[in-house]
């Protein structure tokens, strides 16, 4: 054996319980209570958790975007994902006009492979479907990126109609259509209203963006999916209205599913009001507390099914480029690094359970996007592994993350219980404060979605 992880209180979705576990050739291959010590290494977990590594489904590294590129490359954002217990991040390769779904993955894993140091998967960044372009959707498939994500906002959005175009398709050939819901010409309008009337805080970025905002956005949305048949994951859903209309989407039994990120469960708008407000500028914005407790209500009850980043960490000098107006801050935060530790964080002080950590983090993503090999510590799967010690305090500063951004809006957050080992594969990647994986470690994970 490789590995023998003796004594640990293992986490599934539905179950804790105390047992041995074993990893030979990266993958999990006993479960047991007690596997004795014949391995080349062996660690005691007496008293810590040991869990499923967790898939971030939103990242976007070194992604152009917002006059500049998000400063964590693929190899920077895999080091920091594997130190907060990461072992998969779902990357978003976002289309160029005019090319075809497969040139996409193929332009961007020439990036990620050579950089990651985790395993990664895409999803494409769906920007033009003229001519046949919508047809090679069937390719990116075939080659194991069965997921799809149209903005409704930005210079590079589609239309409604394109939106709907990419449902029908979806439907017909069953992949996964994500949204960024946003009502775009709302957004434009009231960002220049503003604008001209001298409004130019971060404050008037929330008051462009508001909760109807993204609510109406995700009505459009989930009526066209409803129309269609087709999936569709909300990423980054954020307000109440929107959680409603999934809640009974969901009862209607549609297959709809919703994401937030935990900077919309621990952050209210009041953050734009901040001098360093700047730094949290993102879309969607940060809501009010009705939100907050609507997405911590249905999060417990199921209604979010997955609980990702959408990490787009900026350095300070391009934040600061919003000083004197908030339009020209590029939008989005880090938290590849922080999402895990803060759930288990959740899970530690009794708000949520272990087990609704791991459901959210690592299971939900694994089974939504068709992931086989991960998201639970089972007989066969890859052995994605974190040792997480519930009694370690940790306080986030930026000192102490593995990115190369040079600010966070975690900063002096504290935590009860923190990760202190994580394997990818059977390999030791992070310990105790220290990465210890390698770049081009990482391997492209082919996805078939089975839902
Ligand atoms: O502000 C954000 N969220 N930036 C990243 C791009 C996106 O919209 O997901
Ligand atoms: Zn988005
Ligand atoms: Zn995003």
């Amino acid at each position: 054996m490789d590995l023998i992880i003796k004594n640990g209180m293992l986490v599934s979705a539905s179950e804790t319980y105390q047992a041995d576990i074993a990893v030979k050739d990266g993958k999990i291959t006993a479960i047991s209570n007690d596997l004795g010590t014949d391995a080349t290494s062996v660690i005691d977990a007496q008293g810590k958790y040991v869990l499923p590594g967790a898939i971030d489904a939103h990242t976007h590294l070194a992604m152009p975007f917002g006059g500049t590129v998000s400063s964590d490359d693929y190899f920077a954002g895999t080091r920091a994902a594997a130190c907060g217990g990461t072992t998969t991040v779902f990357d978003f390769a976002l289309q160029d006009f005019d090319e075809p779904m497969l040139d996409v993955i193929k332009r961007r894993d020439k990036i990620a492979a050579p950089q990651a140091a985790v395993d990664y998967a895409f999803h494409i960044g769906v920007k033009d479907i003229h001519g046949e372009l919508l047809d090679s959707m069937q390719a990116a498939v075939d080659c194991g990126v069965p997921s799809f994500k149209i903005f409704m906002v930005y210079d590079f959005g589609v239309s409604d109609g394109v939106f709907y175009q990419l449902l029908e398709k979806s439907k017909e050939i069953n992949t996964m259509i994500s949204v960024h819901a946003e009502n775009n010409d709302l957004v434009n309008y009231n960002v220049k209203k503003f604008l001209s009337a001298g409004k130019t805080s971060p404050w008037y970025h929330y008051l462009s963006r508001p909760e109807f905002v993204e609510g109406e956005a995700d009505l459009r949305a989930i009526q066209w999916a409803k129309e269609t048949g087709a999936k569709l994951y909300i990423v980054h859903l954020a307000n109440k209205q929107g959680v409603e209309a999934v809640t009974l989407a969901k009862q209607e039994g549609y297959p709809i599913y919703a994401e937030t990120c935990p900077q919309y469960l621990h952050f209210t708008r009041d953050v734009y009001k901040r001098d360093d407000g700047r730094n949290f500028v993102c879309s969607p914005p940060m809501k009010g507390q009705q939100s907050q407790d609507a997405l911590w209500d249905a999060l417990k009850r199921g209604d979010i099914d997955v609980v990702a980043t959408d990490h787009c960490p900026f350095m300070q000098s391009e934040k600061d480029w919003g000083l004197n107006d908030f339009s020209k801050i590029p939008n989005g935060c880090a938290g590849v690094e922080n999402m895990y530790p803060y759930m288990l964080d959740k899970a530690n002080k009794g708000e949520i359970t272990f087990n609704k950590a791991v459901e959210l983090c690592a299971a939900n993503p694994a089974r939504i996007f068709g992931c086989a090999d991960k998201g639970s510590l089972t007989i066969g799967k890859d052995a994605d592994i974190v040792i997480y010690d519930p009694n370690k305090d940790f306080t986030i500063t930026c000192e102490k993350m593995h990115s190369d951004y040079d600010h966070t809006i975690w900063e002096g957050t504290d935590l009860t219980g923190y990760p202190e080992m994580t394997f990818s594969r059977g390999k030791l990647v992070f310990n105790n404060g220290e990465f210890l994986g390698e770049a081009g470690y990482g391997k492209f994970i082919k996805r078939q979605l089975t839902e």
